[in-house]
C-alpha cells in the first residue's frame, strides 16, 4: 500500500499509524491491492482514490561488498524504520566479527546472498578456485545464520558460461546501476536511480559506503511515496511468477544476462 494512502487510512482511524511502517509480509502481495469498502471510497478525493486502487509496484534494492559494521548497521536501522526489505550479497572474508549483523538481516526479513569469499574475478579463475571461493563463503554464511540457499552475485557481475555450470544457485546481476562507488555522492546516486527505475528492477548499491547508505534511504522514501514496495530479490521472482534456475545470471526476474 502506498505510504500516502496508508497515511490517509490511518488519519481516518481505519488503520493504526504503525501499520504504515511495517515490513511487507511475504504473503501481502499475493492478495493484490487491498479492497477498500465503498462507503470509505466515497469520502476520498479522486487522486487518493487512484493511489488506493493502483497495483503496487515492486523493486529490489541489493547491496554488495558488505557487511561493514557501521554502515551496514545504519542501513538496517533505516530499512527497518521504513518497512523496506533488501538483499545483501556479502563477501566471505568480511563475515568473521559481523555474524550478528547477518543474523539481524535474516530476522528482519532481508535476503542474504554470496559475493564469494575474497571478491575474485570468476571469469578468469580456475574451476577449482571458483568452487572454493563460493563454497568457503557459503560455509561461513551457514555458520552465521544457518541453512539456506545463498544466491550468488559474481563480483563485477562477471562469470563465463563454463564456470556458471559449477554454480548450484541462481545468479543475480542487476538492471539499475548508479555506479555509487564512483559517484560517492548521495544526491547524484539518488537521481541516477530515480531517473532509471522501473517496476521489477534490481538496483545495485554498496552498503560499504556511507554516501550509498544515505542514498538508499532517500531512494526508499522517494519511491515509497510513488507507490513502490521494496522486496528481496527472491520475493521479486515469486511476485513475477518466475522460477529462478541454478547457474543462470539474471538482470531481473524476467531478463537473463548473457554470460561472457
Ligand atoms: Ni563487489
Amino acid at each position: 500500500m502506498k505510504k500516502m494512502a496508508c497515511a490517509v487510512l490511518a488519519g481516518l482511524f481505519l488503520l493504526p499509524a504503525s501499520a504504515c511502517a511495517r515490513p511487507v509480509e511475504p504473503d501481502a502481495y499475493a492478495a493484490g491491492p487491498a479492497e477498500i469498502p465503498v462507503d470509505i471510497l466515497g469520502e476520498l478525493d479522486e487522486e487518493t482514490l487512484e493511489d488506493l486502487v493502483e497495483e503496487p509496484r515492486y523493486v529490489a534494492l541489493t547491496f554488495d561488498d558488505g557487511p561493514r559494521a557501521d554502515t551496514t548497521a545504519r542501513l538496517l536501522d533505516g530499512l527497518l524504520e521504513r518497512g523496506a526489505a533488501a538483499t545483501f550479497f556479502v563477501i566471505g572474508e568480511q563475515i568473521p566479527g559481523n555474524e550478528a549483523l547477518l543474523r539481524r538481516m535474516r530476522s528482519e526479513g532481508h535476503q542474504i546472498g554470496n559475493h564469494t569469499y575474497s571478491h575474485v574475478r570468476l571469469l578468469k579463475a580456475e574451476k577449482d578456485a571458483v568452487v572454493e571461493e563460493v563454497h568457503k563463503a557459503e560455509t561461513l554464511l551457514r555458520e552465521a545464520v544457518g541453512e539456506g540457499s545463498f544466491w550468488l552475485r559474481p563480483p563485477y557481475g562477471l562469470i563465463g558460461a563454463e564456470r556458471a555450470g559449477l554454480i548450484k544457485t541462481p545468479m543475480i546481476y542487476w538492471s539499475v546501476d548508479p555506479e555509487d562507488w564512483k559517484l560517492l555522492n548521495k544526491e547524484k546516486v539518488v537521481s541516477a536511480v530515480l531517473s532509471a527505475v522501473q517496476p521489477g528492477d534490481i538496483i545495485l548499491l554498496h552498503d560499504f559506503y556511507s554516501t550509498s547508505v544515505d542514498a538508499a534511504l532517500e531512494i526508499v522514501d522517494r519511491l515509497q511515496e510513488d507507490g513502490y514496495a521494496f522486496v528481496t530479490v527472491e520475493e521479486l521472482f515469486r511476485i513475477q511468477e518466475e522460477e529462478p534456475q541454478a547457474g543462470v545470471l539474471y538482470a531481473r526476474p524476467d531478463r537473463r544476462r548473457e554470460l561472457s
